[in-house]
């Protein structure tokens, strides 16, 4: 397995408030990793810390060695806007721009200067949205307004956009907790389908879903990384009290 993110002894302070202690993970290449842990327990604020996310939050602070492909992303010389492209990142709520379908996929193309013309361009974003599994559905509507989508075709919009810019990792944070089951499907199939391409990482509160999309889990709480390890042995073996009671329902 290639390590494409490692982290170590990552702390994350809100002011003087602790929201992450002394984390340390691998993050496969290969694999679709599960964050999941009660409300609270800091899973968005560590995936926000793997593309400097927290950057934009002015109380946040950041402690710790982050590498993508052995690259200390927390560096002076690391380009943020660069990194964010490498590392891209999809909400729980699906945040199309107010333009067109076309310049939702094209934006980030354009910006890092990733075509050199219309027709490259045109075949960024036919790739992008075909990878998302949205091609179909839009090739005849392109110039439509992304926000006239449904939920879960703006979500997979939302895939396309963060695909556009050619990344090598996809975070997402809860990207299906605003859908209804069958766009749920979607995007686990499309989850499935991406996996090899990019290294991903899904926060979710659904079980199952960690179960069905991931290989790898890791259980949070109160800002610890309890337990890491293959999706199948933290739901069917876990090692610590905490992850048992989170994954049997006895809290969360
Ligand atoms: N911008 C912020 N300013 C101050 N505190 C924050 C901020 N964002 C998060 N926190 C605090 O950090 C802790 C972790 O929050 P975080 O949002 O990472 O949890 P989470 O596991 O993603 O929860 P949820 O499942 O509800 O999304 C919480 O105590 C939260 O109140
Ligand atoms: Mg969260």
């Amino acid at each position: 397995m290639t390590q494409k993110i490692t982290a170590h002894d990552v702390n994350v302070f809100y002011g003087e408030k602790q929201a992450i202690r002394q984390v340390s993970i691998d993050i496969d290449q290969e694999d679709v990793t599960a964050f999941i842990g009660p409300s609270g327990c800091g899973k968005s604020t560590f995936l926000r810390t793997l593309n400097r996310m927290n950057d934009t939050v002015a109380s946040a602070r950041v402690e710790g060695d982050i590498r993508l492909d052995g690259e200390d992303i927390y560096s002076k010389d690391m380009d943020v806007v660069q990194l964010r492209a490498r590392v891209g990142m999809v909400f729980q709520k699906p945040n199309p721009f107010p333009k067109s379908i076309y310049e939702n996929v094209a934006y980030g193309p354009r910006i890092h200067g990733l075509a050199s013309g219309k027709s490259e361009m045109d075949a960024i974003v036919e790739q992008s949205l075909t990878r998302a599994g949205l091609w179909a559905e839009v090739k005849d509507r392109l110039s439509d307004s992304g926000t006239a989508l449904s939920g879960g075709q703006q979500q997979r919009l939302c895939i396309a956009r963060a695909i556009a810019v050619d990344p090598e990792v996809i975070l997402m944070d809860e990207p299906c907790s605003a859908l209804d089951p069958i766009a749920t499907a979607r995007i686990e199939e499309l989850i499935h389908d991406l996996r090899g391409r990019y290294a991903i990482v899904i926060v979710t509160h659904n079980m199952q879903q960690a179960a069905r999309v991931s290989q790898k889990t890791a259980f949070f709480h109160l800002g610890e990384l309890v337990e890491y390890g293959d999706t199948n042995d933290i739901f069917t073996n876990p090692r610590e009290p905490r992850t048992t009671d989170y994954i049997t329902g006895r809290y969360g």
